[in-house]
């Protein structure tokens, strides 16, 4: 790690000289000094859409819904107005939808592709991310294809992925996020989009995702929880053990093409996060994910902490580990509290 700096100021004066305190004590002087800050322009909503008239709560994460279409239009206006630069699109997609070979993921006319082409209509300033993996439109709830083993294969997976991308271009989208962990797999999107004249669609790889627990409100929202059962994504997603390979990970990214890259989750792999930014020096984000939101939702509902002092708190330290943009489902409130507080 070319992490070489020492700080000076340990040889420095010791008490009485020198009183940290001072610089606090005032609240001029906690500002002077203030090393990162927090804005409407760091964040990124993770909204679910489904093809329903109402909009539908999900449990597991209280405040969060699955949104109908005019509700999504609704929702963009209030970000746009929030000042938060882009959302991205989770699709819940109805069982019959579903097959082995996850074939309404790259269907002209499915749900994702025509909220893209909604949003790019009503709110063209609105950045439009989309999230590209299977396990919305496969019937065992995996990102990929899987082999009689129940394996999940690489190679005839991503070319399920180039055609789910090259259909959300083609809709309009700003940035494809592939979430899936195949290898190889940020070269050929790259290659693809490039073929097909669309030169400038943004790739924001989600370079180091981890095969987390903190994933399970997320699995409810978007109805994969029950088709993956007892399944896990140990074959595809890095072990939480691991750092080096995060950074190997992220590198290969980065040299297929990726233009932006992607640590998950937040919280536990601040250390990843640090490191990915400093050795690596991309425009970095994290995700900020559902079982995150979960705790501090419940635990706010429940009086047991002050969810919007948590919730900034846990952001801001996102922010101090190196993260240029955070996706984080607190995306609107966040931006409404840092409004009220400016
Ligand atoms: C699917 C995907 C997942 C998340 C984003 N895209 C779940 C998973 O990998 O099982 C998780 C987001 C969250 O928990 O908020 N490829």
């Amino acid at each position: 790690m070319k992490t070489a700096y020492r700080s000076p100021s340990v040889i420095h004066a010791s008490y009485p000289h020198a009183r940290p305190r001072r610089m606090r004590r005032d609240d001029f002087s906690r500002r002077m000094m203030r090393e990162h800050t927090l804005s409407a322009a760091d964040f990124i909503l993770p909204v679910f859409i489904h093809d329903g008239k109402d909009s539908v709560p999900v449990p597991s994460m209280p405040g969060v819904n699955r949104l109908s279409l005019d509700d999504l239009l609704r929702e963009a206006e209030q970000l746009m107005e929030l000042g938060v630069p882009a959302l991205d699109l989770f699709p819940v997609v109805p069982t019959e939808r579903k097959d082995l070979d996850a074939t309404e993921a790259y269907n002209p006319d499915g749900l994702v592709q025509r909220a893209i082409r909604l949003l790019k209509r009503e709110f063209p300033a609105l950045g439009v991310m989309t999230d590209v993996a299977l396990d919305p439109y496969t019937v065992h709830g995996q990102d990929g294809l899987i082999d009689a083993t129940g394996y999940v294969v690489n190679d005839e997976t991503v070319e399920v992925l180039v055609r789910q991308s090259l259909s959300h271009a083609e809709a309009g989208a700003d940035i494809l996020s592939p979430s899936d962990m195949m290898d190889g797999r940020i070269g050929r999107i790259r290659a693809a989009l490039e073929n097909a004249g669309h030169i400038h669609t943004c790739i924001l790889a989600y370079s180091a995702k981890y095969a987390s627990a903190f994933y399970g409100p997320f699995r409810d929202a978007v109805g994969s929880a029950g088709n993956l059962g007892k399944g896990n994504k140990f074959t595809y997603q890095i072990d939480p053990a691991n750092s080096d390979e995060a950074i190997r990970e992220t590198a290969l990214d980065i040299a297929e093409g990726a233009d932006m890259v992607m640590v998950k989750p937040g919280l536990p792999y601040l250390d990843i996060l640090y490191r990915v930014k400093q050795e690596l020096r991309m425009p970095t984000f994290v995700y900020h994910v559902s079982g995150e939101y979960a705790m501090l939702a419940a635990a706010g509902r429940n009086g047991w902490l002050d969810e919007r002092a948590c919730a900034l708190e846990a952001l801001m330290s996102m922010k101090r580990a190196g993260a240029d943009g955070i996706l984080t489902y607190y995306a609107k409130q966040a931006a409404t509290w840092l409004r009220e507080s400016a």
